[in-house]
């Protein structure tokens, strides 16, 4: 699965609040294409980890190169700079406003005379929506009346427009039901094409065995370890989980 540079490489990050190590040295990469889980117990460090990257949190130390290049991630800004998007579990959308609106937010498109030009912004939904999600048809609709998933779609659907080469997603699929956790499957699977690299942080092993190539399991600030789904069992990972323990290899 792995080759060439990694779109995302964490390095030896540790960050304390006050007297609590919440990321003790870890080190994760993501690949192009690729989606890494980051599973462990609540309060393992992972919403922290994923927040230096996204430029909400500065590591104390450690550092972060983006296609194979250092880089300082200060702010939400930065990380958007370097193509980072976040996708939080409490979708950022203006509940009142339809999906075109919330994907133009604060980055309306004008026309020549300053005005916000709804039909261009409109048509440009419908044409990202057409590849990522066939099946939304609730254009007119304030998001509000949008299922979990249709939001979801929507905020990716925002990352994906404005360039975003690497999506955080922290628990999408927490909230959601059967199908619109299908939904969100069929989601990653098409930026999956796109070569866009995804963190994805979940509780459900079930859902991250279907989604992840790789698995990095926090416990206790530290990294427990990474490893291809394809060669562990849920057992194995649940053990790492639980145990701290790494997994037994076979011959
Ligand atoms: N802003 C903060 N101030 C103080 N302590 C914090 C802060 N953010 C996180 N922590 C602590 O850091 C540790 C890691 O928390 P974090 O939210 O990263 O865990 P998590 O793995 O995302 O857990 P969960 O699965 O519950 O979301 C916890 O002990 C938490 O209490
Ligand atoms: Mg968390």
């Amino acid at each position: 699965m792995e080759f060439g540079t990694p779109l995302v490489e964490m390095k030896n990050i540790s960050i304390a609040f006050g007297g609590v190590q919440a990321v003790d040295d870890v080190s994760v990469d993501l690949y192009p294409g690729e989606v890494v889980g980051l599973l462990g117990h609540n309060g393992a460090g992972k919403s922290t980890l994923i927040k230096i990257l996204s430029g909400a949190y500065k590591a104390d130390s450690g550092e972060i190169c983006i296609n194979g290049t250092s880089v300082t991630i200060n702010s939400p800004r930065d990380a958007r700079t370097n193509n980072i998007e976040t996708i939080y579990q409490t979708l950022a959308l203006a509940d009142n406003l339809d999906a075109a609106s919330n994907l133009f937010l604060g980055r309306e498109i004008t026309n020549s005379f300053g005005l916000v030009n709804d039909d261009a912004m409109e048509a440009e939904t419908r044409e990202i929506m057409a590849r990522l999600n066939p099946n939304f048809k609730k254009f007119a609709s304030p998001v509000s009346a949008l299922s979990g998933g249709q939001r979801q779609s929507v905020a990716i659907a925002r990352a994906v427009y404005f360039n975003a080469k690497i999506l955080i997603m922290d628990e999408p699929t927490a909230a959601l039901g059967v199908h619109e956790t299908q939904m969100v499957a069929e989601l990653i699977e098409e930026l999956k094409r796109q070569g866009i690299g995804i963190f994805l942080i979940s509780h459900d092993i079930q859902d991250v065995f279907k989604l992840c190539d790789r698995v990095s399991v926090m416990k206790n600030g530290q990294l427990v370890g990474t490893e291809n789904v394809a060669d562990v069992t849920e057992d194995d990972v649940l053990g790492m989980i639980i145990l701290g323990k790494q997994p037994e290899k076979a011959a």
